[in-house]
């Protein structure tokens, strides 16, 4: 019982990302999720976060805006550009598109886990990024919002 009701947060959270971007054709089915747990059901044990296929960092997670800068220079900037200002290969992440309200951080842990199909733009879907944990994608999360902020996107 307490288990339960330490996870329906994050349930609630990914029912929420399943309706962020109602104007998404499929959001949330762009890539196959990574292979897990197959042909195990988890969900007796676990409530309804069976459908959560990555992980989350616990929600004391101190994210360091400084080493998600790192991270996202290594797994994002490809596409991303260096500052988070978008390349010919996909958007600025430092957009109003972007702020909290539209895009919360569960939308960026789903992108990273299970990639994006194109919806917004048209850069064509981006992949899944392979080996980027939660809590790396939590480090990257505090980075953007912080360049968000400084910009005046919160
Ligand atoms: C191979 C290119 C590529 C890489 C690498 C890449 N992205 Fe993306 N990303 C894209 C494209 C293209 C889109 C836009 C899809 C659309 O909305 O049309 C996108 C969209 C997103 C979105 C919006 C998700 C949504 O729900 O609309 C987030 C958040 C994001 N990327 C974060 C990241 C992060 C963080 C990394 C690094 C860990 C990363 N991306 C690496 C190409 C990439």
């Amino acid at each position: 019982m307490p288990t339960t009701a330490r996870l329906l947060p994050a349930a609630l959270l990914a029912l929420f990302a399943l309706t962020a971007c109602s104007d998404a054709p499929e959001p949330d089915t762009a890539a196959e999720p990574p292979a897990q747990a197959s042909g195990e059901d988890s969900s007796a044990a676990s409530g309804s976060t069976a459908q959560l296929d990555y992980s989350l960092p616990p929600e004391d997670f101190a994210a360091d805006p400084e080493a998600g800068r790192s991270l996202f220079r290594a797994n994002c900037m490809q596409c991303h550009g260096e500052d988070a200002r978008g390349t010919d290969q996909g958007p600025p992440l430092i957009h109003r598109i972007y702020e909290p309200s539209h895009h919360p951080d569960i939308t960026f842990h789903r992108a990273v886990a299970l990639g994006v199909h194109q919806h917004h733009w048209e850069f064509g879907d981006m992949p899944p990024v392979a080996g980027v944990t939660g809590e790396e994608t939590a480090h990257i999360i505090a980075w953007i919002r912080q360049e968000q902020r400084a910009v005046g996107i919160d």
